[in-house]
């Protein structure tokens, strides 16, 4: 089989399994879920949409300043919100913030509206993603009172049983490019 009529195959396998569903990536903050999203949205042909983006057009200010005027709750509820209208949208890559299983209404709307990758993350990555990702001043206001590093170690072993429950799938992140994970999701979606 030439290498074209190969991946149109896998390609048409992966849709089937993806029929009318999102395809959803989960995972701690810096996991790699926007810029892996992004790329699987072009592969499969779909569209990508990124729930941090979608809460900040809907409050028309950013995530830090949500978190400053109406505190983490105000900040859950409208993730809650966008969850439950992405939900309804026709089929696409989505990019979830990585409180988003944190309500069970949400890992409700995950599980029933698509395939879920957990993207996992080691502390150190994390650590090193944040600071160099331009986006963290923005959209990455801090959690608890601790700091930054017990706060990585306490969330990450809060969430990853929640992570768990919405995975179809799960993929180790450490050391690997977005091309080498996309390939890979797309392979194991394949399988
Ligand atoms: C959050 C993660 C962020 C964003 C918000 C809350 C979290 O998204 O939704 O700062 O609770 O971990 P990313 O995972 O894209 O950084």
């Amino acid at each position: 089989m030439s290498r074209t009529t190969a991946i149109d195959v896998t390609e048409r396998l992966i849709q089937t399994c993806l029929t009318g569903k999102h395809l959803y990536l989960a995972g701690f903050r810096g996991s790699g879920k926007s810029s892996v999203g992004r790329l699987l949205a072009k592969h499969l042909g779909r569209p990508w949409v990124d729930c941090d983006d979608q809460i900040e057009a809907a409050a028309g200010c950013s995530i830090r300043e949500i978190f400053a005027e109406q505190g983490e709750t105000g900040f859950r509820d409208l993730e809650q919100q966008a969850i439950a209208a992405i939900a309804a949208l026709s089929p696409a890559v989505v990019s979830l913030g990585g409180g988003a299983v944190l309500r069970a209404e949400n890992r409700e709307q995950i599980c029933r509206s698509g395939v879920c990758i957990w993207l996992r993350v080691d502390v150190d990555t994390v650590m090193r993603r944040l600071t160099t990702d331009t986006t963290t001043a923005d959209r990455r206001p801090a959690l608890t009172a601790l700091p930054q590093r017990e706060e990585i170690e306490k969330l990450l072993a809060d969430r990853s049983p929640l992570y768990e429950q919405v995975a179809d799938l799960q993929l180790d992140t450490s050391g690997r490019t977005v091309a080498e994970l996309t390939q890979q999701i797309l392979r194991q979606l394949e399988a």
